[in-house]
């Protein structure tokens, strides 16, 4: 007998998916499987490699520890979602730039959660980082690249931050100059 399916509807990457699932189906699997979003990785069957990372409703999350029927109503972004190739999101920047990969197997799920601690806490101490970055397994860098990018994407939010402010700032003046 075929198991009662239920239906989901979730925002993925700004756009919205309708899917009649299983109820067990697993959110990675749903990314995976039902949209083809493969950039989310599964590196282990016990919730602790940390590689299926993705952003729900902006917090960072194990995909494999959330329903696809959890998610319904809900927006995610997954590394396909996070910048493309001519803009790259400043972590993804930060790791092209510090060499924070090798094999790469984890990077998806690494920069998945080095972004959703930077939406949190923007200015984090490298001690932070490394506490953020504790639910995630590298096999290959020793973290030592990763923790560099993950500086260098915060030095440049803070910078694009501050460059946002500057803007305004100067879009309330001239509107100030011409009132
Ligand atoms: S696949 Fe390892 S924590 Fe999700
Ligand atoms: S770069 Fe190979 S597991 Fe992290």
């Amino acid at each position: 007998m075929e198991a009662t399916r239920m239906t989901v509807t979730v925002r993925v990457n700004g756009r919205e998916y309708t899917r009649a699932v299983e109820p067990r189906l697993l959110l990675v699997h749903f990314l995976r499987d039902e949209l083809g979003l493969t950039g989310t990785h599964i590196g282990c069957d016990t919730s602790q490699c940390g590689a299926c990372t993705v952003l729900l409703n902006g917090e960072a999350v194990k995909s494999c520890t959330v329903l696809a029927v959890q998610a319904d109503g809900a927006e995610v972004t997954t590394i396909e979602g996070l910048g493309d190739l001519s803009h790259l999101h400043p972590v993804q920047e930060g790791f092209w730039e510090k060499h924070g990969l090798q094999c790469g197997f984890c990077t998806p799920g690494v920069i998945m959660t080095a972004a959703g601690m930077l939406a949190q806490n923007p200015n984090p101490t490298e001690e932070e980082i490394r506490e953020g970055l504790e639910g995630v397994i590298c096999r290959c860098t020793g973290y030592q690249n990763i923790v560099r990018a993950v500086q260098y994407a915060a030095e440049k939010m803070k910078g694009a931050g501050a460059e946002t402010e500057v803007a305004a700032a100067g879009a309330d003046a001239s509107a100030g100059g011409d009132a």
